[in-house]
Parts: C-alpha cells; sequence; structure tokens
C-alpha cells in the first residue's frame, strides 16, 4: 500500500532510538483500559476486528486470543514489531489510515489508540473508519490529553509543555483541544450509544512509567534543542527529575470513548 503520510512523530521527525521499548512502555500503562472496554462492549470469537496503528501489537495479539487470529486485521505505516502476529495468523498490513484504501470492511470493530490526536485529518479519517464498520459495529478510539500545569516539578513541566508544542508545530499533532472532546466528533461522525471516561496516566518519579515519560523526550531531544524550545541543561534537568520519586505527573490524561454504527 502507498505511504501518504508516513509515521509522523517517527519519520518526519527522523527518530528512532528505542521505539520498541517506549511502545511496550505505552502498552503496559493502557493496556488493561483497553482490555476492560473491549469486555464492556463484549468482543467475541468470530468479531472481524481492525486495529489500526497496531505498535508493538499486544491489542492486536489481545484481539487475537479473544476473536480468532483469523479475524483480526493489524495496521501501521511501520510494521517491523509485527512479525510474531503475522506468524499467528494476524493479517499484517503496512496501512496509512489516511490515504490508503480500505483495509477491508463490515468490521465490528475498530480499535485506534495514541494514533488521531497526531493525526491533522482526524475528522476525515474519523468519516473513513466509519464508512469501515459494520451495522452495528463499535468504534473505540483513545487519545490523550496533555495539561502540563498538573506536574509538581518544573522541570518535567518545562520538558512536557515543550515535546507538546514540537509536536504541534511539526506534526499537527494536537494534545488539547481534541481527546477532551470525545465522544462528540463520534457522534457528528454518525455513531449512537457513545461512552466516554478518562484515565490520568500518573506517572511517579523512578518507576517505569517515568522511563516512558523520560524516553518520549529523549527521542525529540535532538528537534527540542535544534528548534530552540529546550536547551541541553533544560533537558538534564528533567532527566534528574524524572528519577525523583517525589515527581508526580498527571499531565497525560487518556480519553477512551465507544460508540457504534447504526444498524
Ligand atoms: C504512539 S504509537 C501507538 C501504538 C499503539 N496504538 C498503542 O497505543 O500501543 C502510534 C502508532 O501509529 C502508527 N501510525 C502513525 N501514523 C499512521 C498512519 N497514518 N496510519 C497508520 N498507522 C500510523 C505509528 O507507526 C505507531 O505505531
Amino acid at each position: 500500500m502507498s505511504q501518504h503520510q508516513p509515521d509522523p512523530y517517527g519519520t518526519v521527525l527522523d527518530v528512532d532510538a528505542s521505539e520498541l521499548d517506549r511502545l511496550r512502555l505505552l502498552e503496559r500503562a493502557a493496556d488493561p483500559g483497553t482490555v476492560a472496554a473491549f469486555e464492556r462492549i463484549g468482543v467475541a470469537p468470530g468479531w472481524r476486528c481492525l486495529e489500526v496503528g497496531a505498535g508493538a501489537g499486544s491489542i492486536a495479539g489481545w484481539l487475537a486470543d479473544r476473536a480468532g487470529a483469523g479475524s483480526v486485521v493489524a495496521t501501521d505505516v511501520d510494521v517491523r514489531f509485527l512479525d510474531d502476529l503475522a506468524e499467528r495468523g494476524v493479517r499484517v498490513l503496512r496501512h496509512d489510515v489516511v490515504a490508503d484504501p480500505a483495509p477491508g470492511d463490515a468490521f465490528d470493530l475498530i480499535h485506534l489508540r495514541h494514533l488521531l490526536v497526531h493525526l491533522p485529518a482526524r475528522r476525515a479519517v474519523l468519516d473513513r473508519l466509519v464508512s469501515w464498520l459494520a451495522p452495528g459495529g463499535w468504534l473505540v478510539v483513545e487519545d490523550a490529553h496533555i495539561s502540563p500545569d498538573l506536574i509538581n516539578r518544573a522541570a518535567v513541566r518545562a520538558a512536557r509543555a515543550g515535546v507538546v508544542r514540537l509536536l504541534s508545530e511539526r506534526v499537527g499533532s494536537d494534545f488539547s483541544t481534541w481527546a477532551s472532546t470525545l465522544p462528540l466528533p463520534l457522534e457528528e461522525a454518525g455513531l449512537t450509544d457513545a461512552e466516554v471516561g478518562a484515565t490520568a496516566m500518573t506517572v511517579r518519579g523512578g518507576t517505569p512509567s517515568a522511563r516512558l515519560g523520560q524516553l518520549g523526550l529523549e527521542r525529540l531531544s535532538p528537534q527540542l534543542v535544534a528548534a530552540g524550545i529546550l536547551t541541553a541543561e533544560d533537558l538534564a534537568s528533567a532527566r534528574t527529575a524524572f528519577a525523583d520519586p517525589n515527581l508526580l505527573d498527571h499531565s497525560h490524561v487518556l480519553f477512551r470513548a465507544v460508540a457504534r454504527k447504526p444498524r
């Protein structure tokens, strides 16, 4: 499939370091909430499932266990971490959700996490996703809202704000006005029975959650310094603060919305 718009904050910003590590930490933090949502809507054997932007693949793997590997399609513009899924019988596609043709249709479940927030065309992508759902099929969208003021260390506050600014300016990511509007965009796209919840993905200094924050910062450090957004000293101060057990960072709030296509 073509690559209209490569991974916005991978290829465009030319960052790669420790990506698998970072994706696995993301999964560890977010998977329990995602699975709880799937249990609530009743994902069952035989459901045709689409995992968009599958990342390191844990959620597509869970869907394969529940629905059957042959019922699951996992897409990403970067499929290098999805070989295990393909070996298990999941259909793995290198696929750009913004531009490529439908990776199938009549899905009973489509799930995206930490993806629409980065895509300037997020509203148009929602319309595409809705057209790929079966009547009665569920769309589950999870995205982050970031409020740096909910951090008790100035160095990490500045670092988070810097990352938000860089991704907004260079990629078009929207960490301040998108996720907190869910599920309204799903309803505007024609879906019904919408529900939404939010969880603060609290970071405590010195724990794996802080390592996730630190990795996210490290992968963008060269760009942050080159753009004049943060200095090397700012980055060093943030690194020290991420190791401090007294650091509390509630800035990353994950919104999870579910809604379904009318029958
Ligand atoms: C922040 S990661 C999240 C991974 C996974 N959804 C999770 O939450 O664990 C975003 C993922 O979306 C993929 N991605 C970025 N742009 C995409 C696009 N236009 N179409 C499909 N996948 C895309 C990236 O390659 C990356 O794997």
